[in-house]
Order: C-alpha cells, then sequence, then structure tokens
C-alpha cells in the first residue's frame, strides 16, 4: 500500500471515442498523476488537457496550503504533458523535472521561457525527504524522452507508459490480460527490444508497487503476472496456442471458406480458434490476436488486382508493430484471375521470420465440396506446424 503521503490526483477519461484518434475505448481511459508530499512536494506527471481543470483542483485539494516544488515530466505525449501550461500558470514557480530529450520535445508544446528546469540522467537522484526518485530512463517506451521513476522508501515503479492498459480505473481497477494486450502491443509493440531493455533494469529494483499513467493506479500482486506477459510481448514469443482465422470478403464466400476452416481446426482439436472478420472488428483487437497466437490463417478475396483493402490494412498494422515469428497459412478467392495471395506474400516478405505453410488454398467464386480437401490439408498442416 501507498503511504498516505502519495496522492492520486489523475482523471478518468469517458468522454473519449478513440484514443491517439485510432484505438477503440469502450471503458475510457485513465491518466494518472500523483502527488508526493515531503519535504519538497512533487508532483508526477499531468493529465490530458481536456480535464485540466478538473486536475487543477484535485493538486490544489492534496497540497492543501503548500505548492509544488517540482513537477516530473515522465512522457511528453499529450495525454500526459498537455496540461503542464496549465500547471505552469498556477504554480510558476515549480521546477520542471526532466532528462534533455524532455525539454527539447516540451518546447514543441509550450514556451518554457524562464521556467525552471532541473535535468536529469539515468540513475541520478531527487531527494524529497524521507522518499527519493530515481530516474531510469526509456527510451521508445513509448516515445524517446520517456522515463521512469523508482522511489526507494516505499518501493515504487512510476513506469510511464509500460503496464498501463485501455479502460479507465474507476471502471476496471485491475490488470486485464486482453486490455493490457491490446494496449501494450498497438501503442509499444515496434519497440519490443526497448522494452527488454527496460525490463532489465527493472529486474534489478525491489518493486512493491508500479504506478503506470494508464490502466489501474497501482499493480502490487499483479506484477510477478505482468511481467510475465511483457517479456512475452517484447520478446514476441507465443503467448497461447491457438489459431487467428482473419479474413476479409466482398460477398460472404470468402467468409464462409475462413468458417470452415476455423470448423476443421476446432474439429481437429486445435485449442483455441478465433475468426476475426477484418471489416468488422476492431482492427487493433485482431492485431493483438496475431500476436497473441502462434499461427494466423488470411483469407482473402482479390480486389482490383491485389488484396481485399481490410486485409492490405490489416498486414500493413502487423509491418508497422513488427510483428514477426508466425507461422501464416493463405486463403485465397477470385473469380477469374485470383491475386490476393501474391500480394499477401508480397507484404509478408517484408516481415521478420514468417513462414508461410502449404498448401495455399485458392477458391473461385463459393467454396465448394471439391475445395474440401484443400481446407483440410491446410487446417492439417497448420496442427503439425
Ligand atoms: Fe500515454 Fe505514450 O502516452
Amino acid at each position: 500500500m501507498l503511504s498516505e503521503n502519495i496522492r492520486w490526483v489523475g482523471v478518468h477519461d469517458h468522454e473519449i471515442d478513440l484514443f491517439e484518434g485510432q484505438y477503440e475505448v469502450p471503458s475510457g481511459m485513465s491518466y494518472h498523476s500523483w502527488v508526493i508530499l515531503d519535504e519538497q512536494v512533487c508532483v508526477m506527471d499531468t493529465v490530458d488537457r481536456r480535464f485540466s481543470g478538473e486536475y487543477l483542483g484535485k493538486v490544489a485539494d492534496a497540497l492543501g496550503d503548500r505548492t509544488p516544488d517540482y513537477l516530473v515530466v515522465s512522457h511528453v505525449e499529450p495525454d500526459h504533458a498537455s496540461s503542464v501550461q496549465a500547471f505552469l500558470d498556477r504554480w510558476p514557480d515549480v521546477t520542471l523535472v526532466g532528462n534533455a530529450k524532455t525539454f527539447q520535445m516540451l518546447e514543441n508544446y509550450f514556451v518554457l521561457g524562464e521556467t525552471k528546469r532541473r535535468v536529469v540522467k539515468e540513475g541520478d537522484t531527487l531527494p524529497l525527504g524521507s522518499h527519493t526518485l530515481r530516474f531510469v530512463l526509456a527510451p521508445m517506451v513509448h516515445w524517446p524522452e520517456v522515463m521512469m521513476s523508482y522511489e526507494e522508501s516505499e518501493k515504487l515503479l512510476f513506469s510511464a507508459d509500460a503496464f498501463g492498459q485501455f479502460g479507465a480505473a474507476d471502471v476496471m481497477p485491475a490488470w486485464d490480460d486482453d486490455e493490457a494486450r491490446r494496449y501494450y502491443l498497438n501503442i509499444v509493440g515496434k519497440y519490443g527490444p526497448q522494452v527488454q531493455g527496460v525490463l532489465k533494469k527493472a529486474a534489478g529494483l525491489a518493486i512493491d508497487a508500479i504506478l503506470p499513467l494508464h490502466g489501474p493506479q497501482t499493480l502490487t500482486d499483479a506484477i510477478p503476472h505482468a511481467l510475465e506477459k511483457y517479456q512475452i510481448w517484447a520478446s514476441y514469443a507465443v503467448e497461447d496456442e491457438g489459431v487467428l482465422v482473419a479474413y476479409a470478403s466482398l460477398h460472404g464466400n470468402t467468409a464462409a471458406a475462413a468458417e470452415k476452416l476455423a470448423d476443421l481446426l476446432d474439429q481437429k482439436g486445435c485449442p483455441d480458434v478465433v475468426l476475426a472478420d477484418l471489416a468488422r472488428v476492431d482492427m487493433a483487437e485482431a492485431l493483438a490476436c496475431a500476436f497473441r497466437y502462434g499461427k494466423v490463417v488470411l483469407c482473402a478475396s482479390t480486389y482490383n488486382a491485389g488484396i481485399m483493402p481490410f486485409m492490405e490494412d490489416f498486414l500493413h498494422h502487423l509491418k508497422a508493430k513488427n510483428w514477426q515469428k508466425r507461422t501464416v497459412g493463405l486463403v485465397e478467392n477470385g473469380s477469374w484471375a485470383p491475386m490476393a495471395a501474391k500480394g499477401m506474400r508480397e507484404l509478408l516478405g517484408g516481415m521478420k521470420e514468417i513462414t508461410v505453410i502449404e498448401p495455399q488454398v485458392t477458391i473461385k467464386g463459393a467454396p465448394k465440396t471439391s475445395d474440401l480437401p484443400a481446407l483440410e490439408a491446410l487446417a492439417e498442416s497448420l496442427l503439425q506446424a
């Protein structure tokens, strides 16, 4: 448990429809901020500026008759730092704490002018009284200036975006594998090596609680589980046995082939089969599923002598997030000149360690009884891969 000298002053956002302008967040988002009341008063991050008024009121309540000495900026992205200007307007004598990149990037958003600054490096400390912050740089988790802060007396890791999740903490107060996975892989998935580097640094710290900027306010009992998941996700390892069958279909025929393949996999004892209509599911969820399992089948109609656009979009998303080390089956459809598999192979060719297994299945129009042997053979190959 945190001592009573560390107060949560974050906000829950249930107005947002798309986080970062792209990710569905039906349970909202939280932006966490904390006040550490000691001989020196330190505030950890701000919140999205749409909540500046509510936020500053909470900070003022936590401060009582005191004023903040420091404002630590762990991450400049506007969901956390866009209230820095409002904070400075209210408490102009505060000293901003960040690394060299923090200040370079803050000046892209604000005119800092004569604002007091404390520039810190890896391992530097900020004594506050009985509490001391030690800074742990975490570049590209998720921007280059990101840093974490380790509070030595209570063994707390303020982890910035890491260990966050989609969903506001007032309705999702605990770690949730599905929303933590969808969040991590879509937001930070590309930067696995950098996340692994930070996990190595964290392994050297005794941590009683993790305080991320999103998701649960604190992680305590869930820490070993969360660390295990991050090791898997950051190394692009397979999380669960199963197959994602993702399809993009114009008139339902490619969908029917995908459904048949999913049935065959299920009947043959595949531990988990997830069917995803890429035109209708949340693309971020489909992407998270592609990382979760070791095997993915891509089923696409031919369109304009290429790939049905939803599948092409999906493959671009996978490439952008550094998807790798997976086994892929291909099913294409085309009434007169099937071309989707060729296009999918080309896009997969730009990814690392992707094995396309045989047979490639080609359907012309509606799937027929004569297509069953090929679908059966693909299902067998997937189960044996
Ligand atoms: Fe929650 Fe990368 O900002």
